[in-house]
């Protein structure tokens, strides 16, 4: 297996698979239940590999999945790139300090089709055993909120 690029030394507590459940919310759907598993990898280059699949937790349906590239840059600096099925696209900024990712959109780009969403703000973080991970959005003429927060275990 290649050697972690050393910028990606910030993002290492991140690597591996992680499985777990989360919960939605908007004003304008009904809460949801969901289980998640996310992975990030690395392939020696200056980047972490994302991907995430989510299913209901009552029906066992996908539901959500995305997938994309975290790019540590100097200074606690990264970057996050990213695309969902729903036909939205999103570029992050932000920071990694303690094991805390932070990060708010500077784009965000939909398809002709795709719901509208103009902001987005993204954590990832890790206390003891867990990983946590939410979004808010800024969607369908609404302000920035939360959307969706999870809480995960590493399987590998
Ligand atoms: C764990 C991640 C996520 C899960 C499980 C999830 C799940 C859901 C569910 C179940 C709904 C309601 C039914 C539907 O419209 O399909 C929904 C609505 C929506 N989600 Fe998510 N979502 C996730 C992440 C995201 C992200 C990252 C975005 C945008 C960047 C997003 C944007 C939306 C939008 C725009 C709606 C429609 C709201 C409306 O119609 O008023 N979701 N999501």
């Amino acid at each position: 297996m290649a050697e972690l690029h050393p910028v990606c030394a910030p993002l290492a507590f991140l690597l591996g698979t992680w499985q777990g459940t989360g919960t939605g919310v908007y004003p304008t759907i009904e809460d949801f239940s969901y289980a998640e598993e996310v992975s990030f990898t690395h392939a020696g280059k200056p980047f972490v590999a994302y991907t995430q699949r989510t299913k209901d937790a009552g029906s066992g349906l996908p539901l959500h999945a995305e997938a994309g590239y975290l790019r540590p840059q100097e200074g606690g600096r990264v970057e996050l790139v990213l695309v969902q099925p729903s036909g939205i696209a999103e570029l992050l900024e932000g920071t990694v300090e303690d094991q805390n990712i932070q990060l708010a959109s500077n784009a965000v780009l939909g398809t002709g089709s795709a719901k509208p969403v103009t902001a987005t703000e993204r954590r990832f973080w890790v206390e003891g055993e867990v990983l946590y991970s939410s979004v808010a959005m800024a969607a369908v003429g609404l302000e920035l909120q939360p959307h969706v927060v999870s809480e995960m275990y590493r399987l590998s």
